[in-house]
């Protein structure tokens, strides 16, 4: 029997980050479902083509390639808005979640990490983390990670774009980003990545015991 981990919540929560350490830790595979959505979206903008075309993303949505997903590749502001804007799209979504569902199955056990896992994609997983962050605290993130890089960066416009991604992530009409039922929430405002982790790793062995 595969077990899998779902892990949702906000941008910048620190997700990524957390759902490759679980990963690591339980020896599972691991997928970024953002990268997905990403893709898709990286496809439309490289070939020209327009963002509000359904059944023109849901082509390019069926041609993913899960194997060939790299953050590094895909991690451009502009494709994070162009993917959270295809994402509001039924025949996208139902495309990806195809595919994220056959990864999922994966022996021995699976962490997918994204805004649907626990309530659409994996609804039976064996543990399921929802991990946010005050709006301050993931904008601050976003900032730290983009000056580490290197990169000039502007910290009111991003705070803005964390609530922008937020209203049209919680706000759309299939498949909202919201806590499932039976989610275990994290909130890492106060926590750095290890105490995160341990805290997520506390709550999923607590989960996996009375599973078994
Ligand atoms: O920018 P960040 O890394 O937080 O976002 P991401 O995980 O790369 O996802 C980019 C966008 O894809 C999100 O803003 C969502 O709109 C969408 N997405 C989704 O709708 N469902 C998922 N399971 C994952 C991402």
């Amino acid at each position: 029997m595969t077990l899998t981990i779902a892990i949702d919540g906000p941008a910048a929560a620190g997700k990524g980050t957390l759902s490759r350490q679980i990963a690591e830790e339980y020896g599972f595979h691991h997928l970024d479902t953002g990268l997905t959505y990403r893709a898709t979206a990286k496809a439309l903008l490289d070939a020209g083509l327009p963002l509000d075309d359904e059944a023109v993303a849901e082509r390019m949505a069926l041609e993913v390639e899960l194997s060939g997903l790299d953050r590094s590749i895909l991690s451009a502001h502009a494709i994070g808005e162009a993917a959270s804007k295809i994402a509001v799209m039924p025949a996208v979504r139902r495309a990806l979640v195809e595919a994220q569902r056959a990864f999922s199955k994966k022996e021995p056990g699976t962490v997918l990490d994204g805004r649907d896992i626990g309530t659409v994609v994996c609804p039976d997983a064996a543990v399921k983390l929802y991990v946010t962050a005050s709006p301050e605290v993931r904008a601050k993130r976003r900032f730290d990670e983009i000056v580490g890089n290197g990169a000039v960066a502007d910290y009111a416009a991003i705070f803005d774009d964390v609530k922008k991604r937020d209203e049209r992530d919680m706000g759309r009409a299939d498949s909202p980003l919201r806590p499932a039922d039976d989610a275990h929430l994290l909130d890492t405002s106060e926590m750095s990545i290890e105490a995160a982790f341990q805290a997520a790793k506390s709550l999923i062995d607590a989960a996996l015991i009375k599973k078994i």
